[in-house]
């Protein structure tokens, strides 16, 4: 805290046994309060730390001394006094200002408190429903404070690295139309023009492709997204991207100006020199040896495929599987041929939950392969297996065959699983960035009958996928990245479709008539028509970074008034019925529900 004028001379974290014998004015908020035989003692609370500050009625006017006869816990008080060193024995190692405490001359109550429902201490322990209901208290704790310096911290070295690198960050608005990003908009009527709504957006993805046409060239921002979507720990209804588009660039180039921002990052934020360039892989290559197209790379073990073994094992459910177009795969799992039975139901019932029908299993003993497969399999495929996974004595393999979408999610779960159950993970400050390329254009919805975009409906197709646009449309792979950190989706972007003609021909792929393409987007046609750069870009969820450098578990502890799983923020209530003059303003009708 630098700028200090007025009330304080320093904050409550700053004192030092240099400072002894200067006359110092602090204030905040009483974090403890202990009376020792008449002389109070309080830890007074900033959020740059705590100092003890000790009142002895003798010493000082009676109006302090009353003041320091009635303060609680959260009264903020000022306070005046001579910094001294603790008296032999008393020194707090613990504490920053643990040498000195302030002894007051004069102590003034600025504003009382009432007893507050759990006290920044308690944080273990308290619901975080409550904790959310009274957030002004919640965010006195150290924790919360630190993650919000590290957010604005990251914000800062964001826009320092992104300036240096040539970018502008340019605002784009909130009240739109619609932008497809998968989710549902967030609604507002317009007054002025009955019947009619903007939308939220849930991107600023069409202006930023606008920005370029427009000739921008370099475009970021630091923005609010919003949508309408079920909610988990990494999701809020409205969250902060940071958000690139560059003109006259390819892949390679979008993925080195995000890297060069995330090094700059960690190295203003934690003072950490991540490892660049990061990792690629291909969408299919990730399906296929991690089961997931967010691999963590923090567990080394890989999925392998067995598919062309499965003729030969002798076992007719992988033999049905393959036969009618599946696969068979196996991952070893290092050291756990003793699991116990319930070990493999359990993991059994993570294979179901993915799709799969069962779980098989090999355990390689010292008394030779065990489990119900175990006597299936000839010598010659067991041999395969184990040189194919790099299973040794020991080590369990499990298998899993069926449709290949099923067996790598199975697969893909169980890695996870067998990491989190047995300690297969690197420990918890290893980075693991990957960038997954190569993901499919479209895939086939089968709950609407048509192809949706896997990203949005302007990532370009890869140039030599191009012919199979019209024949074989889930073949063709988009211009797309996505970041992944230790398994968390981080951002996603592409190289974008610059010509008009091919964004009609996408439209008409994902089942968007040209008129209605003219309706919605006719906007974005046109600007197509106008000369538009070859662009591309990405969107980085900033509260999911910084919940990543903050070690925390949800996006909710590094935002400051964040919303619950029913998408309600609990402090102030919302959302709320609204009074019905304003309903009737904006010409809404609300219909029993
Ligand atoms: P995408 O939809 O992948 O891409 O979003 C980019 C990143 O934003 C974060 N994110 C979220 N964070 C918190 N809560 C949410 N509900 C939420 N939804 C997304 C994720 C995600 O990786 N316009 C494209 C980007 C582009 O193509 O340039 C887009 O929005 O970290």
């Amino acid at each position: 805290m630098k700028a200090m004028k007025g009330m304080r001379t320093h904050s409550c974290g700053e004192l030092r046994g240099a400072h002894a014998g200067q006359e110092v004015r602090l204030a905040g908020w009483v974090h403890r309060r202990r009376d020792l035989g008449g002389v109070v003692f309080l830890d007074l609370r900033d959020r740059e730390g705590l100092t003890q500050v000790v009142v002895n009625p003798g010493d000082v006017a009676p109006a302090s001394a009353a003041a320091a006869g009635e303060v609680r816990a959260e009264f903020v008080v000022a306070a005046s006094g001579q910094v001294a060193r603790r008296p032999e024995g008393t020194v707090n190692p613990r504490l920053a200002t643990g040498e000195i405490e302030v002894r007051a001359g004069t102590l003034r109550i600025l504003s009382s408190s009432t007893t507050p429902p759990f006290a920044p201490g308690d944080e273990a322990t308290v619901d975080e429903a409550l904790r959310l209901r009274y957030r002004y208290l919640d965010l006195r704790r150290p924790r919360m404070y630190r993650n919000l310096l590290l957010r604005h911290r990251s914000a800062m070295a964001i826009r320092e690295s992104l300036d240096r690198q040539g970018f502008l960050e340019v605002e784009t608005p909130m009240l739109i139309r619609s932008t497809p990003e998968g989710a549902r908009d967030f609604l507002v009527p317009s007054r002025v023009q009955p019947g009619k709504f903007y939308a939220l957006p849930q991107s600023p993805q069409l202006f930023k492709q606008l920005l370029m046409v427009g000739g921008i060239d370099q475009y970021f921002q630091i923005t609010r997204c919003f949508r309408d979507e079920d909610l988990r720990a990494d999701r809020q209804p409205e969250f902060t991207q940071i958000d690139i588009e560059m003109s006259f660039v390819d892949q390679d180039e979008i993925l080195a100006v995000t890297e060069e921002m995330l090094h700059h990052v960690w190295a203003r934020v934690l003072g950490a020199d991540i490892q660049r360039p990061f990792p690629r892989v291909s969408y299919a290559e990730a399906m296929l040896r991690f089961g997931s197209d967010k691999p963590d790379l923090r567990v080394s073990l890989e999925i392998v495929d067995l598919t062309d073994l499965a003729g030969e094992c002798g076992v007719v459910r992988f033999q049905e599987a393959v036969g009618s177009g599946g696969v068979l795969r196996a991952l070893r799992v290092p050291g756990q041929a003793a699991a116990s039975r319930r070990d493999l139901d359990d993991l059994t019932a993570v294979a179901r939950s993915a799709g799969a029908e069962g779980l098989a299993s090999v355990a390689l003993t010292s008394s030779g392969p065990k489990g119900p497969l175990a006597k299936h399999l000839p010598r010659g495929v067991l041999d395969a297996v184990t040189a194919r996974t790099g299973a040794r004595e020991g080590d369990l393999i499990l298998f899993s065959a069926g449709p290949a979408a099923v067996a790598a999610a199975a697969l893909g779960r169980l890695r996870l699983e067998v990491a989190d159950r047995w300690g297969l993970r690197e420990n918890g400050n290893a980075l693991r960035f990957v960038w997954v390329t190569e993901f499919p254009l479209v895939e086939f919805d089968p709950s609407q009958g048509r192809y949706a975009a896997v990203h949005h409906p302007f990532t370009a197709p890869m140039e030599e996928d191009k012919p199979l646009l019209e024949a074989s449309p889930d073949r063709v792979r988009a211009r797309a990245h996505d970041l992944v950190l230790n398994g968390v989706e981080l951002g996603g972007g592409s190289i974008r479709i610059n010509e008009h003609q091919m964004q009609e021909q996408v439209f008409r792929l994902l089942g968007i008539s040209l008129e209605q393409a003219q309706e919605r987007f006719g906007f974005l046609l046109d600007a197509l028509r106008f000369g538009a750069p070859p662009h591309g870009g990405i969107a980085l969820g900033l509260d999911r970074l910084v919940m990543l450098l903050a070690g925390e578990a949800t996006i909710r502890e590094v935002i400051a008034f964040p919303k619950t799983a029913s998408a309600t923020d609990l402090m102030i209530g919302a959302p709320s019925p609204v009074d019905p003059d304003l309903l009737r303003e904006v010409h809404i009708a609300v219909a029993e529900v």
